[in-house]
This record gives C-alpha cells, structure tokens and sequence, in this order.
C-alpha cells in the first residue's frame, strides 16, 4: 500500500520504520524538507519528500506532528487529494 507520513518524530518516525518493514510504500515530510530526513530514507527505503507530495503519495496519509503545529500546514495541502484517501492525524 502506498502511505504517506506528514511529520518525522516519535510517530512518524516509528510508523515509516514498521510499515516499510512491512512492505508498504512510505513518502515521509517533514518541517525541514526531504534533504533532513536522509538517514531515516536510507534506513527504512521511505521516500524523503515534501509535505505536499505525503499528502498526495497515498492510499492513506498520518499527520504525525504536534496538533498546535497543524495550522502551519499549508491550507491547500490536501486540495489535490482524492476524496477516497483516508487522512489519519
Ligand atoms: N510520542 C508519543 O509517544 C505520542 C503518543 C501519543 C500521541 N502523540 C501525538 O502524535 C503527534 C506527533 O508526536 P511526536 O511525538 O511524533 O512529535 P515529535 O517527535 O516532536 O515530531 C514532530 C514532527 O512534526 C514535524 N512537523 C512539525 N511541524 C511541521 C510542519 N508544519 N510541517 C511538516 N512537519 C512538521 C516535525 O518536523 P521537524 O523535525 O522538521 O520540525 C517532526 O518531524 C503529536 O500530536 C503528539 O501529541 C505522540
């Protein structure tokens, strides 16, 4: 399954490293951009990407960053996402 991972910490992080080991493909963003987030693409074979290629890479798509933190987000990030994905935050 394809999987997008918005946010990289505790819970991003974890969750691209269980479900990569699974099988399924993960596009993981962070705040920083995909340069940051090479050591985690490099251990789990997750795609480093931007947050708006996370929202729009998966079948399902975690928010995993802090809740006061989500109205940085940017206001169109799921404006190209089809109406079939589920968002999990
Ligand atoms: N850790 C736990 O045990 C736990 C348990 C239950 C629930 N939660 C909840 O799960 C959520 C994530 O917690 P966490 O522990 O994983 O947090 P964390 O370790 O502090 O990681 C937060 C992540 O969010 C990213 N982030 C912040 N603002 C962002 C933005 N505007 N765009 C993209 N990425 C952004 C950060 O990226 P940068 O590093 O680049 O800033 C970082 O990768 C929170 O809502 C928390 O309350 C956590």
């Amino acid at each position: 399954m394809k999987i997008g991972i918005i946010g990289s910490g505790e819970i991003g992080g974890s969750l691209a490293r269980r479900l990569s080991k699974l099988g399924h493909q993960v596009s993981i963003a962070n705040s920083r951009g995909p340069g940051s987030l090479a050591d985690l693409a490099a251990e789990t074979g997750a795609r480093a990407v931007t947050v708006h290629e996370a929202a729009r890479s998966g079948e399902i798509v975690f928010v995993a960053i802090p809740a006061f933190k989500i109205a940085d987000l940017p206001k169109d990030l799921f404006d190209e996402v089809d109406a079939d994905v589920a968002v999990v935050e």
